[in-house]
């Protein structure tokens, strides 16, 4: 099939490289002159396990194509998909003049049937204001499908390529047979495509999300209890993980949720709510119980230096919002960061993947170490923001010869405490005993 992607970041580049792996002529259209040359030549634009190889694969195989011309790029698709942004607007909604402003220029130089699938995460009812909007200019006939993504960053390869289900959202019989003859290959294990309206299918994203952080936030109420209460949160996890009612995933406690979507989803629910006159009251929690856990290390390093982190100087292991991306959108450690340096400290970060990013949004308001352990040299201590693989378990040798004192803050609780204190650490974690 012939298929034309519209955005080309962490879903836009998955969606297009995915369908191109199995066997579709595919071209991602993006307005970043600069992302599409180094796509063109064969740099890829971001951090994602596995994404490399097959991009490769198929940019030679001549099944990718990138360009910045809309016209250019969906001329002989079938199916357009919009990848774009939804970012949050001022008062918490989700931004649609990205996917409207496309849908309005889709409409001006469409001429033949196109089945118009929305990726992005919108509000219900976006579906029949692309319709409007394509509308405004074709006049022939097309449909329009709410498609939204599940993938998580990190693992998007092989969310996209053996997603536990696709949620398809139309009411055309034309374009259900052309979406389940794409997703076809996607699905021969069994896992369902499941077809439902548009509406539904567009408020499945933002209940899917909002419960993953609702649980997130859940155990992190449940943290702050265990701190107060003299009870292991290890334990507690454990212990109703067990129930299948409950699930083992997502009780991991921390320093919250961050990223592209957790944040501006629930946020996105909360004023979709207010906007049918309902209020969301468990999501209005969730958010603020995050906003609180951001900074939870925070009180924790200032009683350790008696209040004053005045010429103190931290190591900080972790800048990507969780590990194996390198998407530090809302994360944690960039308002980790903030509070230390508003409050007269200074920092050194290492993150195997997001220090680019990093620079490109703050500079040199921090250092940046070549690697995990000279991260540490002259510092006060060792905060921890983000799980990679490669923190877990460290050279405490190494650790101990160049951190000034034994003194470690870790958001993601990477170390067992026993073990930690009996090699003479000062070892503060969320919700542990
Ligand atoms: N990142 C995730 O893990 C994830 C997962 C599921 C769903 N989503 C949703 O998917 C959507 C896209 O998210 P993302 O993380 O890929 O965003 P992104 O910011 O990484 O990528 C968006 C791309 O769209 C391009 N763009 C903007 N305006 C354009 C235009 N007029 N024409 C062509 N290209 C244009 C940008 O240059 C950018 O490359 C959002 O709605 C998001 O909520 C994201």
């Amino acid at each position: 099939m012939k298929i034309a992607v519209v955005g080309t970041g962490y879903v836009g580049l998955v969606t297009g490289t995915c369908f191109a792996e199995t066997g579709n002529k595919v071209t991602c259209i993006d307005i970043d002159k600069s992302k599409v040359d180094k796509l063109i030549n064969g740099e890829i634009t971001i951090y994602e396990p596995g994404l490399e190889k097959i991009f490769l694969r198929n940019l030679k195989e001549g099944r990718l194509n990138f360009t910045t011309q809309l016209a250019e790029g969906i001329k002989d698709a079938v199916i357009v998909f919009l990848a774009l942004p939804t970012p949050p607007g001022e008062d918490g909604s989700a931004d649609l003049r990205y996917v409207l402003g496309v849908a309005e220029e889709l409409g001006k130089i469409i001429t033949d049937y196109k089945v118009i699938v929305d990726k992005s995460t919108v509000p219900v009812g976006t579906a029949e204001k692309v319709r409007a909007a394509v509308a405004l200019h074709f006049k022939g006939e097309f449909d329009i499908v709410s498609n939204p993504e599940f993938l998580r960053e990190g693992v998007a390869v092989e969310d996209f390529m053996k997603p536990d289900r696709v949620v398809i959202g139309t009411n055309s019989e034309r374009a259900r047979k052309v979406m389940s003859d794409l997703y076809g290959p996607f699905v021969r294990q069994g896992n369902p495509v499941i077809f439902m309206d548009e509406r539904s299918a567009e408020l499945t994203k933002y209940a899917a999300n909002s419960f993953l952080a609702t649980k997130i936030s859940f155990m992190n109420e449940i943290a702050q209890l265990c701190e107060r209460l003299g009870a292991d949160v290890d334990m507690v996890r454990r212990g109703i993980g067990s129930d299948e009612r409950i699930g083992k995933r997502f009780l991991f406690p921390g320093i919250g949720y961050g990223g592209s979507c957790f944040p501006k989803d629930v946020q996105a629910l909360i004023k979709s709510s207010q906007d049918v006159q309902y209020t969301f009251k468990i999501l209005k929690a969730v958010e603020e119980v995050n906003e609180t856990q951001k900074l939870h290390l925070i009180p924790k390093i200032k009683a350790f230096f008696q209040n004053d982190l005045t010429g103190k100087h931290f190591a900080l292991w972790g800048l990507a919002f969780k590990p194996n991306t390198d998407d530090i959108r809302e994360a944690p450690a960039l308002y980790l960061i903030d509070a230390l340096l508003n409050a007269g400290a200074t920092v050194t970060a290492f993150d195997p993947e997001a220090v680019p990013n990093v620079k490109k949004t703050i500079g040199d308001k921090i250092g940046y170490a070549e690697n995990q352990y000279s991260a540490l040299d002259n510092a006060d201590a060792l905060i921890i923001a983000t799980e990679w693989s490669e923190f877990r378990t460290p050279d405490f040798d190494m650790i101990n010869s160049r951190l000034k004192k034994k003194v470690i803050f870790d958001g993601r609780n990477l170390f067992d405490v026993k073990y930690i204190s009996d090699l003479g650490y000062h070892y503060e974690s969320i919700g542990r005993l």
